[in-house]
């Protein structure tokens, strides 16, 4: 089977894990990644959302009002209720699946301490629109949200480096991974300094029992994506019985995992820094597919095709089919995994049925049609044909 996802682990990250641990393994982590975002700092933590948590916390923002993609992931505002704040949802633009900016600026006052800027699916936000919005409102932080963007490029300048700070996520599902573990960076020493004390304040450095967990993580990840096991694996998910391992949010709930505040582990590290080395090569891939995607999927009956924009990083090529079960099902049938993701509003769940909120339909219907089709590292020339295929094979022509 064709998994929807699959994070490019090899023999080094491999070897990474195993090796033995070094005083300076976060260190040498962070640095790297400063490196590798162009900025000054760049502070590991256990999870993207602890870091925007401890973020907002550094920023001094407390009982105020923080701007939020009603399409994003959950977990970004658990994170800002988790600090103390209140999450304002804001929909997407038209036409695209980043946050409408004329609303995000519409959202707006007295109580607002920050917009979270997510440049959602590796698709960058605009930098010029939200210039504008800092310029008119310089007291409002911007904090860039690069889980799934790493390092896009809007009109040639990094999207990381626009903002107060930017967070990103680094479990199994994104670009490069840390096995689970986020990183914030910024510009800013004043900023890289409160939040180290910070995370010496809140965090646990990690325990062994933690460093373990992690490393069975990470060989069990290496089996499950092997071939025959990962058909095994989709057949137990789909029964509901690995819920209380892959089930990441309760739609009634704003939570956090256990163990958000103990530190990141060596062994994620580790890891980690040996993703950096495949960093480049992981985007030209992710890239080079959704390009194919784009030129072959052209005028398929019911199936949508998300715009190529340059600089994009494609943690997801995301196109919207009218009938989604029916193409999920159809697909699967051929042995190809197709994802759904994201697909809920969030002011829509329960948790935040009360949030106030700017909707204009559009995160909605992305919830209700958005598929993503795989791009990542496995997807070599013969699969991205006969994912194609297939679809072809599925879906009418448009005449
Ligand atoms: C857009 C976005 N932001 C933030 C996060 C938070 O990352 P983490 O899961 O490491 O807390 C995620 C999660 O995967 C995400 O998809």
């Amino acid at each position: 089977m064709i998994p929807r996802l699959k994070p490019a682990l090899g023999l080094a990250e491999l070897a990474a894990a195993l090796s033995l641990p070094r005083a300076d393994d976060l260190e040498r982590f962070e640095k790297a990644f400063a490196r590798l975002m162009g900025q000054r700092h760049a502070i590991a933590v256990p999870y993207g959302r602890t870091g925007l948590a401890l973020l907002l916390e550094a920023l001094g923002l407390r009982n105020r009002e923080v701007i939020c993609p009603a399409y994003t992931c959950v977990v970004v505002p658990h994170a800002v209720v988790t600090s103390g704040n209140r999450p304002v949802f804001v929909d997407c633009e038209p036409g695209g699946f980043n946050m409408d900016l004329d609303l995000a600026e519409e959202a707006i006052g007295p109580h607002t301490g920050a917009v979270i800027a997510t440049s959602i699916f590796g698709y960058p936000v605009d930098l010029d629109r939200l210039a504008e919005l800092r310029q008119r409102h310089p007291q409002v932080a911007i904090i860039q949200d690069c889980a799934h963007s790493f390092a896009a490029c809007w009109r040639e300048r990094p999207v990381p480096r626009e903002g107060v700070a930017a967070i990103f996520g680094l479990n199994v599902s994104k670009l490069i991974t840390s096995i689970f573990g986020g990183m914030v960076t910024t510009d800013h020493d004043g900023l890289a300094a409160k939040l180290r004390q910070l995370s010496r304040r809140r965090l646990t450095p990690a325990s062994r029992s933690k460093a373990l967990r992690r490393l069975a993580y990470l060989l069990s990840t290496y089996l499950t994506f092997t071939d025959p096991i990962y058909g095994l694996v989709n057949r137990l998910e789909r029964s509901g019985l690995l819920d209380r391992f892959v089930k990441y949010y309760d739609p009634a709930l704003i939570d956090m995992p256990e163990d958000y505040l103990e530190g990141m582990a060596g062994v994620e590290a580790r890891v980690g820094l040996a993703q950096i080395g495949k960093y480049h090569r992981i985007i030209a891939h992710r890239r080079k597919v959704a390009s194919f995607y784009h030129e072959t999927l052209q005028g398929l009956e019911g199936l949508h095709l998300p715009p190529l924009v340059p600089g994009a990083t494609y943690s997801h090529y995301v196109p919207l089919a009218e009938d989604r079960p029916r193409l999920l099902e159809a697909m699967l049938s051929r042995g190809i995994q197709l994802g759904m993701i994201i697909e809920y509003s969030i002011p829509h769940l329960p948790a935040y049925r009360h949030s106030r909120a700017l909707l204009r339909g559009h995160s909605l219907r992305y919830a209700r049609t958005a598929v993503n089709l795989p791009v990542h590292w496995g997807i070599d020339q013969s699969r991205r044909e006969r994912i194609v295929a297939e679809l072809h094979a599925l879906l009418k022509r448009k005449r």
